[in-house]
């Protein structure tokens, strides 16, 4: 039997426009997922956007029922910006009502509310001035935080500022993905740069309001490993990291940018405009916990050739195709639960072993109806061999004096996945868009249910 710490977390990862629906009603105003979604519905997967998604909104009541009988004894989601502040300043009545309910029913089902402040989800007013390019989106995202910790802050005492910063940043600056859809290195740093600022001032502001409460940030991790030991490939690796986990790792938990990421930008001409007072606040603000999201490994290999200075982030590193990579079938990402045992050592030996927990981890399977029992249940035996294996490597860093106080998958239910729609599932239980977007519990989610009753499982 392997058994984790006592008071383990165990749960999953939400977000508010992943899971609501009801997008631009109850007095919600458009985040630039509602605005891409209108004026370019084919880019989305199947035209499945975000009004409706998992329809949370209406079935909080029961979906927080189904959150205890699956064992969950905590959640983290997130509240929209664009729901709480539709203006940016003025309150909206509805949300608060909406959020103070959803979190009380989280709690009256014992499941613990960890409550996030960004997912993705730029408001169009705010991006209509330039977003996270422009100074004043700091201010305006540390208005929308204290606003968030006065309305909600005497249910919830547990806060995360941003989800996986450099995906927003990646996905919309670097590799036209994501609203805007810029390619553009320079801006790219400096929406990295004025993010890390927003958070770095949500947590100034959260220590003067909320003392006793504890905030942290959820970033994405994707260690790299080098195709070869050769000096340009291990140069590749250090830079993937510094760009992917060190960028916004050292400040929230140091309290300071790395010194080599620094060298990196000036010697690409690439460093952002700051505040003189930047780097006190900086110093001063660094986050009681971490949220680590864990998918998949990058491999890299260094350039064949690149620009100098760079231009994209392949000046800097390359995908390597690894020969002997396992691959999720459904999917198409690699596996590696290995990582998870890397990362967590990592925390323990360059970060002082602060307090963190997995706030992501999962298996997103396509056409999963395919594996429908004929009662309906989604027989994902797939799934828990990936959460075992996973846990296992976790374990074994715990045992090695890993500070890890949980571990979140994606996800509780099927979720709408921006781009992909519902194109990969991840649930514990089964949405049905075609039926009044039903839950079905699956198989994962009764073997979660066992694994958090005995805080372990059986090998
Ligand atoms: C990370 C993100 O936080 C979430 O929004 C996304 O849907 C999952 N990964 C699955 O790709």
């Amino acid at each position: 039997m392997k058994k984790f710490p006592e008071g383990f977390l165990w749960g999953s990862a939400l977000s508010g426009p992943q899971t609501e629906g009801y997008s631009l009603k109850e007095g919600k105003s458009a985040s630039t997922w509602d605005y891409w979604f209108k004026e370019n519905p084919e880019r989305f997967n199947e035209k499945q956007g975000p009004q409706i998604t998992s329809n949370l909104y209406e079935n909080y009541v029961e979906d927080c029922q189904r959150m205890k009988a699956i064992g969950l004894n905590s959640i983290r989601t997130s509240i929209q910006w664009t729901r709480l502040l539709p203006d940016g300043k003025t309150l909206n009545p509805q949300a608060v009502a909406f959020y103070r309910d959803y979190f009380t029913k989280m709690k009256e089902n014992g499941v613990k509310p960890i409550i996030n402040l960004f997912h993705f989800d730029m408001p169009m007013w705010l991006m209509d001035k330039g977003g996270w390019e422009t100074r004043e989106s700091v201010e305006a995202f540390r208005f929308y935080a204290q606003t968030a910790f006065e309305c909600f802050g005497d249910l919830v005492q547990d806060w995360t500022t941003f989800n996986e910063p450099m995906v927003h940043v990646e996905c919309g600056y670097l590799q036209g993905f994501h609203y805007p859809a810029i390619v553009d290195i320079k801006k790219a740093v400096q929406v990295a740069y004025h993010t890390l600022m927003a958070h770095v001032k949500a947590v100034q502001t959260f220590r003067k309001l909320m003392p006793q409460g504890s905030i942290g940030i959820i970033l994405n991790v994707s260690p790299s490993y080098a195709r070869s030991q050769s000096a340009a490939d291990l140069k590749a690796k250090k830079a993937a990291d510094l760009v992917n986990i060190k960028s916004f790792l050292d400040p929230a938990v140091l309290g300071k940018h790395n010194s080599d990421l620094v060298e990196l930008l000036k010697n690409n001409q690439l460093l952002p405009e700051t505040l003189p007072e930047d780097e006190k606040d900086v110093a001063a603000n660094t986050v009681d916990f971490i949220g680590l999201n864990y998918y998949q490994p990058s491999r890299v290999q260094a350039p064949e050739k690149a620009s100098f200075p760079a231009k994209t982030l392949d000046d800097f590193y390359q995908p390597y195709d690894w020969p002997e990579k396992k691959i999720n079938p459904y999917r198409g990402w690699e596996i590696y639960p290995q990582a998870i045992y890397d990362v967590a050592m990592m925390m323990k030996k360059d970060y002082h072993n602060l307090p963190w927990f997995v706030s992501e981890n999962g298996m997103g399977v396509a056409d999963e109806e395919r594996f429908m029992d004929d009662s309906g249940m989604i027989q994902d035996d797939y799934r828990i061999e990936f959460m075992k294996e996973h846990l296992s490597y976790l374990h074994q860093a715990i045992e090695e004096g890993s500070n890890c106080f949980g571990y979140h998958t994606w996800t509780f239910i099927d979720c709408w996945s921006w781009l992909n729609g519902y194109r990969n599932r991840y649930g514990f239980y089964r949405v049905d868009l075609e039926e009044d977007y039903k839950r079905t519990v699956k198989k994962s989610g009764l073997w979660y249910k066992k694994l958090s009753e005995r805080n372990g499982y059986e090998e």
